[in-house]
């Protein structure tokens, strides 16, 4: 299958972690390209979209909006998966759960389109991406700098996605079977079809 993995990334763990991806799904036998958003072009010839994009105050950066509005036709006739990149993981347990409301708002940002799968991943966070006055609401909850990216559970995900694709293939092979042996069927008892 032809698959597009688009990004919106400021700081480039995103980017990063859709490049990662789009490495593990090709691996499993799919015509892959990986690109920010801004850069996709026609969606004409893609079979499946994977979007993902970092969080920036508690949503989407604007270019995946953007991504999504744009193109909502082509997204919603294909099977498509979003991921978000956040920082739940460098936030001390009590605070992480209220991060993780985000992921709801974000997939009500995406209306009445319906990702088959979605995922919060932790980025990168480095005190030099924050004005002051967040670095110090930071420091007061108890928050964390490094990279918390899970690359097994991000490989995880992308192994997901290649099981979901590989059994819509499966199914539509299936189907095609079935369809071969009912035109066969028809042939032999001389039937309309
Ligand atoms: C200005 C700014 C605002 C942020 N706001 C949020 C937020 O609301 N929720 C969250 O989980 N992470 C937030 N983060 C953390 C980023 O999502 C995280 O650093 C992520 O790795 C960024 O991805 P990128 O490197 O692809 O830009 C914010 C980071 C910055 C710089």
């Amino acid at each position: 299958m032809r698959i597009l993995v688009v990004y919106a990334s400021a700081d480039g763990s995103t980017a990063e972690i859709a490049r990662r991806i789009a490495q593990r799904l090709r691996e499993r036998g799919h015509e892959v390209s990986d690109q920010p958003v801004g850069s996709a072009g026609s969606l004409h010839d893609i079979d499946a979209i994977v979007l993902g994009s970092a969080v920036h105050d508690r949503q989407w950066l604007d270019e995946a909006t953007n991504f999504v509005n744009t193109n909502r036709q082509a997204v919603s006739s294909r099977p498509f998966w979003t991921f978000s990149v956040g920082m739940p993981d460098a936030l001390p347990k009590a605070v992480r759960k209220i991060a993780r409301t985000e992921e709801d708002a974000i997939i009500n940002q995406l209306g009445d389109l319906r990702p088959r799968g979605h995922q919060l991943f932790s980025g990168v966070v480095k005190p030099s991406q924050f004005p002051l006055a967040s670095r110090i609401f930071l420091h007061l909850v108890g928050g964390r700098y490094g990279d918390f990216r899970d690359w097994p559970a991000i490989d995880a995900w992308a192994l997901e996605i290649a099981d979901q694709l590989d059994g819509a293939a499966t199914m539509s092979d299936a189907a095609k079977t079935r369809l071969a042996k009912q035109d066969n069927d028809r042939e032999s008892t001389g039937s309309a079809p």
